[in-house]
């Protein structure tokens, strides 16, 4: 499986944006929520994943840099935004 097999589930995007993951940069579509961003990064392990993919089971979960502090995000609700960190993440999120 690869990401010409999942290509539907993305909404349209025209560039990949750098967002930072754990310390890493990563390219990831603009215009999706984070959850297909994984997606986009980790085909499997996120498309045969434990997500709801509808907001009831957290375990889509991460952590983003907000100033000193950190804010919880729940990934399959919130959009990418360029330049964000995401500093922690639930432990279901296995990204390659
Ligand atoms: S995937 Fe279940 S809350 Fe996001």
């Amino acid at each position: 499986m690869n990401i010409d097999d999942i290509k539907d589930v993305f909404q349209p995007y025209e560039k990949l944006i750098e967002i930072k993951i754990l310390g890493e940069t990563r390219l990831v579509p603009e215009n999706n929520t984070l959850l297909r961003c994984f997606q986009y990064l980790s085909v499997e392990s996120i498309s045969f994943g434990d997500f709801c993919w509808n907001g009831d089971c957290l375990n889509c979960q991460v952590w983003v840099k907000n100033g000193d502090k950190e804010k919880a995000v729940i990934t399959c609700r919130a959009n990418v935004q360029p330049g964000m960190e995401i500093v922690r993440m639930s432990d279901d999120i296995e990204l390659i």
